[in-house]
């Protein structure tokens, strides 16, 4: 059953989609009523985002990907057409008219509804007799209460089924228990249930949304693991979130610090630096540099001071680096972390470093002389050449003399020398990516063809002016209210075929030709190709012209088309009989 008309309407109307979208990318530059960002669709460094006001879409140039409010947020909440649309509704307090097909959904709401009392229970235990040993060791980590509440600290107490009774209680399910990670079933095959965090500090992991969608758990003192976190569920996915994100969103610092443990992140808040995050558990993923590069564009990495943290360091610098975000690097010394040389040496201290850290460029230089001797000739080679590469790779011409002057006095050679050397990796670097363009470079007649493989047109010119057809039902819906002059079936291209008769029947019934209400029946590769075709400029001074022009197209491709096969056929035809004659003949 698809949703009604009318209420479609009332959502595509209610969720404007520059403000929807606005959620997700930084939308900047304008021009008429586009607005411009940095496409979340695929890793970018100049905006080829287009979101249109007017027409109510959205284009990507550089993947191609597009389509209206309701695709936009199937692609980027990764949510079916009808989740997207109950997302929506909910947004703009809309209610859905009822209808009870996906299961997915409600299953995804009762998590999201388990988490947040299961975060509710935890931070009652905090408070309650039963949390004294967890007090105690927030008391002892210096965490004031107004963190403890603005992270909605909790305390899973040190007891086998204390959730897991209170949960039951509310009328959650043993397996509803199980899928959020809460619980974990007993191996003694009873077919009982037991507390996964047991005895730990919890820290609610709450998207940019607000919802909690999983936990982290810290030991109360040393031992292993230090932390658990929750496993992928329906609504956890740990390469996509990170910790704290929902409140450094809001910062008014500029920046966000990127730092590894959940500690560290709530000390750096308790000391004003509101824009802290840590990933969880694992090292910075693509997808959260993406999710950063949302709300900032510049990253301080403040990880911990030992071989791993500067590991982990260089790793995430080559991450953000990709999508253009300005990366500085923390260097700490007298504390292992931030958090302990803010309790060490203060804010005010922190703050001088966080002014005093080095872009990437400097930081890789610096560890770059750490790494090699530069009292040994062989070694100072070796780091010219290392060195010599970090600059090349460097975009404007002016850094790239500086640092030169710089390596030049570190490893003791003239700036010249470093330079011309920086030269010649440059050439080979452009040289390699001027190859990589043109095997990227998509010939003609490749570019005229829609992205996505399976769409593939037989004939370009047909297609063409199929588009075009496409188009006018779009902007001119009137041309096509009278005699149906051309059938979808003479289209030369299915998917074009479909677009046709879909709008067709919707503008012949007197409704609006939207993508929204298209959704439904098409893929989002589909909708990424109509999209793509109703936003290409179209001259509509000579519409009923253009149309005229379009129709003969299709027919005389198609006729052409026709006589090939004919004539393919008689080819065949003689061949065979000649085949046989021969065979008759011999
Ligand atoms: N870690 C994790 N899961 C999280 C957060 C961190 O597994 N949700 C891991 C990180 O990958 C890193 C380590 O824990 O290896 C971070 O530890 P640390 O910085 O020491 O954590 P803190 O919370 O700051 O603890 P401490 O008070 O000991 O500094
Ligand atoms: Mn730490």
């Amino acid at each position: 059953m698809p949703f009604p008309e009318s209420f479609l309407q009332e959502l595509t109307d209610r969720n404007e989609i520059s403000e929807v979208v606005s959620g997700y990318v930084r939308l900047t530059k304008k021009s008429g009523s586009n607005l411009f960002g940095l496409c979340p669709f695929h890793s970018e460094k100049t905006p080829s985002f287009s979101v249109s006001t007017d027409r109510q879409i959205y284009h990507c140039f550089g993947c191609g990907k597009g389509g209206g409010v309701i695709n936009f947020i199937m692609e980027i909440e990764n949510l079916s057409y009808p989740d997207a649309v109950r997302f929506l509704a909910r947004r703009v307090g809309l209610s859905v008219p009822e209808d009870e097909r996906d299961e997915n959904y409600s299953k995804r709401e009762r998590m999201l509804s388990l988490n947040r009392d299961a975060a509710r229970f935890f931070h009652e235990q905090l408070k309650a007799p039963a949390g004294q040993a967890a007090r105690d060791y927030v008391k002892k980590r210096e965490i004031s209460g107004a963190m403890v509440t603005s992270f909605g600290l909790g305390f899973a107490p040190d007891s086998w089924s204390s959730l897991v009774d209170a949960m039951l209680a509310r009328g959650y399910t043993k397996p509803e228990l199980l899928s959020a990670g809460l619980a974990r079933a007993s191996k003694n095959g009873s077919g009982g249930i037991y507390d996964t965090f047991r005895n730990r500090l919890m820290f609610p992991v709450i998207d940019v949304r607000g919802s909690v969608i999983g936990f982290s758990g810290r030991i109360l003192g040393e031992g292993e693991p230090k932390y658990m976190n929750s496993p992928e569920t329906l609504v956890f996915d740990k390469s996509r979130n990170l910790f704290a994100l929902n409140l450094a969103k809001k910062s008014k610092k500029g920046y966000i610090i990127l730092s590894e443990g959940n500690v560290d992140v709530v000390s750096l808040h308790q000391a004003g630096f509101d824009c802290a995050v840590a990933s969880l558990g694992t090292s910075l993923t693509p997808e959260q540099a993406r999710l950063i590069s949302r709300y900032t564009s510049e990253v301080v990495i403040a990880y911990d001071g030992d071989a791993a943290g500067q590991k982990a360091a260089q790793r995430a610098i080559g991450i953000l680096e990709k999508l253009d975000l300005k990366v500085r690097v923390l260097r700490m010394t007298g504390a292992k972390d931030p958090d302990e040389f803010i309790k060490k040496f203060g804010a005010p201290a922190f703050e001088n470093l966080l002014s005093r850290s080095e872009n990437h460029v400097e930081y890789r230089l610096s560890e770059l002389a750490e790494k090699y001797d530069l009292s040994v000739d062989e070694s100072r080679i070796a780091f010219l050449k290392d060195a010599t590469g970090v600059i090349a790779a460097l975009p404007s011409s002016v850094s790239r003399e500086v640092y030169a002057h710089k390596v030049g006095e570190m490893a003791k050679v003239s700036a010249e020398a470093v330079l011309s050397e920086v030269a010649r990796a440059r050439k080979s670097l452009i040289s390699k990516a001027k190859k990589q363009q043109e095997r990227e470079q998509l010939s003609p007649i490749k570019a005229q063809q829609p992205r996505e493989r399976s769409l593939h047109f037989e004939n370009i010119r047909s297609a063409a002016a199929e588009k075009g057809i496409i188009s006018l039902l779009y902007y001119e819906p009137s041309l096509f209210l009278g005699e149906q002059r051309i059938l979808a079936e003479e289209f030369s291209s299915p998917v074009l075929g479909r677009f046709y008769s879909e709008l067709l029947s919707r503008i012949r019934s007197g409704a609006q030709p939207s993508l929204s209400a298209l959704s439904e029946s098409f893929t989002n590769d589909e909708i990424s190709l109509l999209t793509e075709i109703v936003s290409q400029p179209q001259m509509l001074a000579n519409a009923d012209k253009a149309l005229d022009d379009y129709i003969n197209i299709i027919k005389t491709e198609r006729l052409a088309a026709e006589q090939n096969t004919n004539s393919d056929s008689i080819l065949r035809d003689f061949a065979e009989r000649k085949r046989r004659s021969k065979g008759y003949g011999g």
